[in-house]
Formats: structure tokens, sequence, C-alpha cells
């Protein structure tokens, strides 16, 4: 069997996370091995590097290198071998979030950010590992944020102002533009319709 790989995107508050366990369910229900993880982590080196990246302030360099260093361990441990035994990897967010984050919200250089994607995901022959499809949260800035307030205590992206976040999701309309793997989740709606929503989805892709 085939490797799917489906990453999972949006902007802090937009509900990505609750409806993983869902999907990790249908996959299983049809017979699918999972591997389940997310980004920045998945392997021991990746976490380490989380926990510097989501505490510690940084220049957006420092920070774009160490998400891609993250990703690279992350690739080679857990993507690929994964892929290569045909499961599903169900991934929290991916190299999306690093052009939506580091790019549009901090404003980083993006043919920067493609170069050094190109360094971890190229593959032989050129081509990049790309996940086959991407599950785009989209919910207003000003809704994340009332779902985040008082939630748990922020980490250093999750108390940005809500212009940073209006960035970064500025930053995943760009990039949703230029890839048709993304599907756009209209996620103001109630959990119900997101979730018929991402079903709807998988099943126009023939998943
Ligand atoms: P998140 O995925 O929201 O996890 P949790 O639900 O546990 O908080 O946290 C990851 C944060 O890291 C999120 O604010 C986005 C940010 N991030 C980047 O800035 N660049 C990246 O490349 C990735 C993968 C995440």
């Amino acid at each position: 069997m085939k490797g799917l790989f489906l990453t999972l995107e949006g902007i802090d508050g937009a509900g990505k996370s609750s409806h993983i366990d869902a999907l990790e369910a249908l996959f299983k229900a049809r017979g699918r091995q999972v591997t389940r993880t997310r980004e920045p982590g998945g392997t021991p080196i990746a976490e380490t590097l989380r926990t510097m990246v989501l505490a510690q302030p940084m220049d957006a360099l420092t920070e774009s290198l160490l998400v891609f260093a993250a990703r690279r361990d992350h690739l080679v441990q857990v993507i690929e071998p994964a892929l290569a035994r045909g499961d599903v990897v169900l991934c929290d967010r991916f190299t999306d979030a690093t052009f939506a984050y580091q790019g549009g919200g901090r404003g980083f250089d993006t043919a920067l950010l493609s170069t050094l994607e190109q360094w971890v995901q190229g593959q032989a022959g050129g081509a990049l590992l790309q996940p086959d499809i991407t599950l785009w949260f989209d919910l207003p800035p000003e809704l994340a944020a009332e779902r985040l307030a008082g939630a748990r205590l922020p980490d250093k992206f999750e108390s940005q102002p809500v212009e940073f976040f209006r960035r970064v999701a500025a930053g995943y309309a760009q990039r949703a533009a230029t890839a048709p793997r993304f599907v756009r989740i209209d996620a103001s709606q109630s959990r119900d319709q997101v979730w018929q929503q991402i079903e709807a989805a998988l099943a126009g892709r023939g998943l």
C-alpha cells in the first residue's frame, strides 16, 4: 500500500488538533497503519528544538534554521520510513507553518525559506517531498484569539498580538494559492460541521 502524507495547518486557535483523534480512528477503521506526529517535533532532537523555539526569543533566521533542522531529523527518522512502510502519516503542522509563521508572521525572506525547503525536502531527481493533502483550518484571527483566551498559558507565538496572526493567516493563504494539495476548511463552523468538511475533502480526493 502506498503511504499517505496528510498535514493539518492553521493559525493557533483554529481547532485543528481536536480533529486528529478522529482522523486516526477513520484511517485505522479502514485497516491502515497510522503514524501520528507533529512539528516542530516528532523525534527527541526535534522535540528539544521545539522547546527552544517555543520558549525563547530569537531572530527569525535562527528560528527558521532550527525548525528546518528539526524537520530534517523528523523526516529522516520518522516520516520517510513511515511512508515507505505504507503508513498514513498524520502530521500536526509542517513546512507550510514555516512559510506562514516565519515568512508571514515574522516577515522573513520566503526565497530563503524555499532554499531551506529544497535542502531539507529535496529528493533524488530533484522533486520535493511534500504532503499529499493539507487540511488548512482557516479562521479569522480575531475569532481564534477569542478561542485561545484563557485556554492555557500561551507560548511564544500564542501570546503574539492579533496583527501577527493576520500576517500568519495571509502567509497560509498565499501558500494555499500555489499548491492544489491544500483544502480550505472553514474553521468558524461548529466542530461537527468542521468534521463533515474534512470527510467531504477526503472523499473528494478518493481517500
Ligand atoms: P502548535 O502546533 O499550535 O501546538 P500546540 O497545539 O501544542 O500549541 O504549536 C506549534 C507552534 O509553533 C505554533 O505556534 C506554530 C509554530 N511553528 C512555527 O512557527 N514554525 C514552524 O515551522 C512550525 C512547524 C510551527
